[in-house]
C-alpha cells in the first residue's frame, strides 16, 4: 500500500484530533455513497452499531425482533443491548439464511423488526423478506457486517432496508487496524438519532437528550478506512475469483456441499464455507498439511450462555445440522490460486476414505 496507511494514521497523529473529526465526516460521506445511501454514521463496533440502529428506529423493550439462529451471536447481542428480545428464525438449508417462509409464523404482536444477516457474503433474500416485513408493517435492520460490497439485484446492502449494520473487525471485508462499525440508511431522522446514541445522547455540549453510549469511529480508524474503501471492490474481486475456484474443484463431490448462490446477488465473498460429513476429521488432515481452517460457529446465539435457557437443543434443527458439518477454507484476497487448489485436493483427499471405506 506503499506507505499510505502510515500517512493516513501520522495525518491524524499530526492533527492531534482523534474523535469525530473531519477524517470520520469524509469516511461517512465515501461508505454511504459506496452504499448508495444517504447517510453513513460511524460507531465503536458492528455490535453497537446494530444495537444503535435497533434504538434509533424506535425498537426497545417489550419488542421482538426475527434473527436468524445461524449467525455469529453479535447479530442476537445487538438486540438484547437495544433492550428488545432477539427471537430465533431458522435458516433455509441451501443458503443458511433466514428463512422467509419461517418468518411468518415467528411474528407476534410484539414483533418489531426484521434483522436479516447476509451470512459469509451472501445476501439474504430481500425481496421476499421486505415483501412480508411491508405486510406486517415491519422494519428491517440488516445486519451487513460479513458482506461489504455485496450487490442484491445490483444493489449494494447497506441500503436495502431501513437501516444497516456494519463491522469494521480488522478480518472482515473492509477491516480497520482496530474495531470500528457504521450504521447505514436513507432515513435523515434515523442517522440524526445514531449521531446522538452514539455520543452519550449529547445534542451539543452539556445537553443529554437520552441515555446514549460512548461508540465513536475513531479518527485514526477513519483515516485508515479511507485508504481501505477504495480497493475493497478489488478485493472482493479477487475473493470472488477464489470462491469460484473451490467451487470448480469441489463440485463434482457429492459428499461435499458447497454454498449456494442466488441468482440475484453478488456476494462479498466473506468466508467460503464447505458442509463436510466428517468435519473435524476433514480440519484435522488439512492442519496436518498445513492449512488452517475455521469453524463459524461451532456454537450457535441461542446454545450461548444469555439465551440458552430459552432455546433448548433441538430448536432450530437446520441450523443446526448446518452448522455440525460447516468448515470455513482459507479465503483472503492475496490467498494464491496454487495454495487454494492445495486445499481443494486436501479436502477431496479426506472424502476419499470414507468412499473406500
Ligand atoms: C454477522 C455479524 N454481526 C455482527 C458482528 C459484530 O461486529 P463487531 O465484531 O464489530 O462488534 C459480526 C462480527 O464480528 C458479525 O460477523
Amino acid at each position: 500500500m506503499d506507505g499510505e496507511l502510515e500517512a493516513a494514521v501520522s495525518r491524524v497523529l499530526d492533527s492531534g484530533w482523534f474523535l469525530l473529526g473531519p477524517e470520520l465526516e469524509q469516511f461517512e460521506r465515501e461508505f454511504a455513497t459506496h452504499c448508495g445511501t444517504r447517510h453513513c454514521v460511524g460507531v465503536g463496533s458492528g455490535l453497537s452499531a446494530i444495537e444503535l440502529a435497533l434504538r434509533a428506529a424506535g425498537v426497545g423493550p417489550g419488542d421482538q425482533v426475527l434473527v436468524p439462529a445461524y449467525t455469529w451471536v453479535a447479530t442476537w447481542l445487538g438486540v438484547s443491548r437495544a433492550g428488545a428480545q432477539p427471537v430465533g428464525v431458522d435458516v433455509e438449508p441451501a443458503t443458511y439464511s433466514i428463512d422467509p417462509e419461517r418468518i411468518a409464523e415467528s411474528i407476534t404482536p410484539s414483533t418489531a423488526a426484521i434483522l436479516p444477516v447476509h451470512l459469509r457474503g451472501e445476501p439474504a433474500d430481500m425481496d421476499a423478506i421486505s415483501a412480508i416485513a411491508a405486510q406486517h408493517d415491519l422494519l428491517v435492520i440488516e445486519d451487513a457486517a460479513q458482506a461489504h460490497g455485496a450487490r442484491f439485484r445490483g444493489r449494494r446492502v447497506g441500503g436495502l432496508g431501513d437501516a444497516a449494520a456494519f463491522s469494521f473487525y480488522p478480518t472482515k471485508n473492509l477491516g480497520a487496524p482496530g474495531d470500528g462499525g457504521a450504521v447505514t440508511t436513507d432515513d435523515d431522522e434515523l442517522a440524526d438519532r445514531v449521531r446522538l446514541l452514539r455520543n452519550y445522547g449529547m445534542r451539543d455540549r452539556h445537553r443529554v437528550e437520552e441515555a446514549g453510549v460512548n461508540s465513536r469511529l475513531a479518527e485514526i480508524q477513519a483515516a485508515a478506512l479511507r485508504v481501505l474503501l477504495p480497493r475493497l471492490e478489488d478485493w472482493n474481486r479477487a475473493r470472488t475469483d477464489l470462491a469460484g475456484r473451490y467451487l470448480g474443484a469441489l463440485g463434482g463431490c457429492a459428499e461435499i456441499m458447497l454454498p449456494t448462490v442466488g441468482s440475484q446477488s453478488e456476494p462479498a465473498w466473506h468466508l467460503f464455507v464447505i458442509g463436510h460429513p466428517d468435519r473435524d476429521a476433514c480440519a484435522d488432515a488439512l492442519a496436518e498439511a498445513g492449512i488452517e481452517t475455521l469453524i463459524h460457529y461451532p456454537v450457535l446465539p441461542h446454545r450461548s450462555g444469555p439465551y440458552r435457557e430459552l432455546w433448548p437443543p433441538g430448536s432450530f434443527p437446520v441450523a443446526e445440522r448446518l452448522a455440525a458439518a460447516a468448515l470455513s477454507l482459507p479465503l483472503r484476497p492475496h490467498l494464491e490460486p496454487a495454495d487454494c487448489d492445495r486445499v481443494s485436493e486436501a479436502v477431496l483427499a479426506s472424502v476419499e476414505p470414507r468412499l473406500s471405506a
